[in-house]
């Protein structure tokens, strides 16, 4: 499963880069905007900068949500780096937009993603990625992962090949239901990577060795 952070913070980005197992980066124009991010240029300058510190996919979104205005905008942001991937809004013009883009050679990650009919249509479409806000359905007591487990079924079932990335990952539980599900990417805050490093008994154990290797010398 590939890990992708969801954060348009830089010192959060590089930490997770330092591990060495993050794979690439989604934003928003949210996360953006929690970092003072605003306005165009300066937007497209930090994607710039997600862009030099990871070597794999960035998610860049794109805030037309007219077919030609997607295109327009999509285009723009793809000649920016070859790792961005244009995010597209899971609504009619955004599904003709990823069509679009397929046929053209530019990778897209449908986003805002609730159902298992929107995941098939971005699969349709052609989208590189689908993305299904798991955190938020779970937000209306609905089962998230329920969700990424019936596009994983319905994927299989015809072979589509637009990766499943699981987003609005809250929590390490997340990361690691959604490996058992088979979601192929999951993007999630660093806490949700770093969660994974944690036991008590990782702990209790390296306190021991090394108390024990210090009474041996
Ligand atoms: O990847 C989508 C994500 O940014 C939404 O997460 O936590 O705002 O629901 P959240």
């Amino acid at each position: 499963m590939k890990f992708f952070i969801d954060t348009a913070n830089l010192d959060q980005i590089k930490e997770a880069q330092d591990l060495g197992v993050l794979d690439g980066v989604t934003t928003n124009p949210s996360l953006m905007a929690k970092e003072g991010i605003t306005g165009k240029e300066n937007i497209i300058n930090h994607y710039k900068k997600i862009c030099d510190i990871v070597t794999g996919d960035v998610s860049a979104e794109v805030i037309a949500t007219d077919y030609e205005g997607i295109i327009k905008e999509g285009q723009e942001l793809a000649k920016l780096h070859d790792q961005i991937i244009v995010k597209v809004p899971m609504i009619k013009d955004g599904v003709k937009a990823i069509k679009y883009f397929s046929d053209h050679g530019i990778k897209t990650n449908c986003t805002l993603v609730f159902s298992a009919g929107q995941a098939i249509l971005a699969a349709k479409a052609g989208a590189t990625y689908v993305s299904p806000f798991i955190g938020r359905l779970d937000d209306i007591s609905t089962d998230g992962l329920n969700l990424i487990a019936e596009i994983r079924m319905i994927y299989d079932n015809y072979g589509f090949t637009t990766q499943i990335l699981a987003a609005s990952v809250r929590h390490t539980m997340h990361v690691i239901d959604c490996a058992k599900i088979g979601a192929d990417v999951m993007t999630g805050p660093l806490s949700s990577i770093e969660g994974l490093l944690k036991h008590p008994l990782t702990d209790i154990g390296l306190a021991k060795f090394l108390a024990d290797y210090k009474k041996g010398n």
